[in-house]
């Protein structure tokens, strides 16, 4: 963290690879997020190149945290969702760190990342206890959190009830191509929130990605038994996750 009690996240994901300066007093974004397309094919070199080129633009010279949409153990990629199948063994924390000229990097679950910042800045701020995020998107992802202590790499969108990946049931993704009302995807959410709370017992649910700025329209349809509240973040989330991250030398 610099003197000012500024961090930089980036957050990279199937379509765009994003970051800022983040302000962690306040978990505000100091400047407008800086965007580039993620390159396609989504390789781990063309990638790195990318987050190079956003860190230059935003001309910030200090640590870096980065988020990624896979599991990442010891800064290694394990999985790969909605990027290039060759991040998987990839040492995503070296090769950032060597693009950036052999920076300190801290490199992250996507949604991992988003549970920190809802949890310290956003929605779950008010909440004690146990706090599960899940962010419904192409994909479902998970953070667990207890007293703002990261459990990573939980990887709930992978649980299966009756043979189908809770992801598969009931992602952002799975509503559109489908063709599901909000009632339809309601009560597949509900079977996985319903599966989740009776492993997990959180004290609240926060529901992000970007359906969950219509929250209002499904939210109350939700027939689980936890309380669900809406992400605040909105898409800085990652961002400012990964500032926290690096900020905190976590190093999952
Ligand atoms: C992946 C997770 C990721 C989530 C959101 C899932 O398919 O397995 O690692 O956090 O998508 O991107």
């Amino acid at each position: 963290m610099s003197a000012r009690g500024h961090a930089f996240g980036i957050d990279i994901g199937g379509s765009g690879v994003k970051g800022a300066v983040v302000d962690l007093a306040t978990g505000d974004l100091v400047h407008k997020r800086i965007k580039i397309a993620t390159p396609q094919p989504s390789t781990p070199n063309a990638v790195a190149a990318a987050v190079a080129e956003l860190v230059a633009a935003a001309k910030w010279h200090g640590p870096v945290g980065i988020t990624l949409p896979a599991v990442v153990l010891g800064g290694l990629a394990r999985t790969a969702a909605n990027i290039d199948k060759s991040w998987i063994g990839t040492d995503a924390r070296a090769m950032f760190s060597a693009a950036l000229g052999g920076r300190e990097v801290t490199v992250l679950n996507d949604a991992d990342a988003a549970g920190l910042a809802e949890d310290r800045y956003g929605a779950a701020k008010a909440f004690a206890g146990l706090v599960l995020m899940l962010t419904f998107g192409t994909g479902i992802g998970s953070a667990l959190l207890y007293h703002g202590t990261l459990v990573p790499n939980t990887e709930l969108g992978h649980v299966e009830i009756d043979g189908r990946k809770t992801e598969h049931r009931a992602a952002a993704s799975v509503k559109e191509r489908e063709g599901l009302s909000y009632e339809q995807w309601a009560a597949e959410v509900s079977t996985v929130l319903i599966t989740l709370e009776n492993l997990f017992w959180p004290n609240v649910i926060v529901a992000g990605g970007g359906i969950s700025r219509d929250a209002e329209q499904w939210i109350p349809l939700l027939t689980n038994r936890t309380t669900v509240i809406p992400a605040h973040l909105k898409n800085a989330a990652g961002i400012v996750g990964a500032a926290m991250a690096i900020d905190a030398g976590l190093a999952p």
